[in-house]
């Protein structure tokens, strides 16, 4: 029996995110510069994306670049970015063949102007897309998207359309980048560290969280089964009593 055949596709996470980890690692125990990593995380980047369509996963959360990653060295964060436009500009025609519709989350107004471009194509050219959707979190972090959130409630407040007694956790969602999407059930980070880094930490609350020691160029199709299968055996009792769970099945 393959690892594929072991998932039960009836208690399939409908969004898993994933926080791709690992690629100058990667690139440094080849003697390669980190940038050659980023690259060959793209490779990863479509295997997985191709794997959670094939099973059925309906999101794809993808953190790419956080809001911290600004900091580092400006070749890194250029190379990054003309990889991100390169690949977005490549990859639309597999997105359009397989039905995967292109979203990204994060703040968009600070990429370059080009990137932006490329990405908003992208996003129209697969807007009817249905199979799938693979969410790019770029310059994306939780507490940047928080921030933003409680400043849009806030002059919704102020303007008198939204009366502070009405801000529930649900007006919260709605307000967040990911509205309209279901929380992440699973959350998979690679390379080995167990830390969010920013990443949804709202809408994680309740998720799966997934540590591997792959490096992200090496995660594969298998190696998404694995995490899918392990989080499969999980009981998920969101406060409650394991007998509670299961009178519910
Ligand atoms: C993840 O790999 C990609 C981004 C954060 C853009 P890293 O670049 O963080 O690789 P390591 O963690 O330094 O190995
Ligand atoms: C998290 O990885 C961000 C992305 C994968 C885009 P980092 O490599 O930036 O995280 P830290 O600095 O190790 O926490
Ligand atoms: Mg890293």
């Amino acid at each position: 029996m393959s690892l594929k055949d072991k998932i039960d596709i009836k208690n399939l996470p409908q969004h898993i995110a994933i926080i791709m980890d690992g690629n100058g690692r990667w690139a440094k125990m080849r003697g390669k510069h980190r940038v050659f990593g980023h690259e060959q995380g793209v490779i990863s980047v479509r295997e997985t994306a191709e794997a959670a369509a094939e099973i059925g996963v309906k999101f794809l959360t993808l953190y790419a670049f956080s809001t911290e990653n600004w900091k580092r060295p400006a070749t890194e964060v250029e190379a990054l970015m003309k990889l991100l436009v390169q690949t977005i500009h490549q990859e639309t025609k597999t997105l359009t063949d397989n039905d995967i519709r292109l979203k990204a989350i994060g703040d968009l107004d600070s990429l370059d102007e080009n990137c932006r471009k490329e990405l908003i194509e992208a996003m129209n050219t697969t807007a009817s897309n249905k199979r799938m959707d693979l969410v790019l979190a770029l310059s994306y972090s939780g507490r940047w998207e928080l921030t933003e959130t409680f400043k849009a409630l806030a002059n919704k407040v102020r303007s008198g359309i939204l009366n502070p007694d009405d801000i529930t956790q649900e007006v919260i969602s709605n307000n967040l980048n990911t509205a309209g999407m279901p929380e992440p059930e699973l959350l998979i980070r690679t390379s080995g560290e167990c830390r969010i880094s920013n990443f949804l930490i709202w809408q994680s609350a309740y998720t799966e969280l997934y540590f591997t020691s792959k490096l992200w160029p090496d995660f594969r199709k298998e190696d998404l089964y694995e995490a899918i299968i392990d989080y499969q055996q999980r009981e998920r009792r969101f406060g409650k009593v394991s007998e509670q769970i299961k009178s519910c099945r």
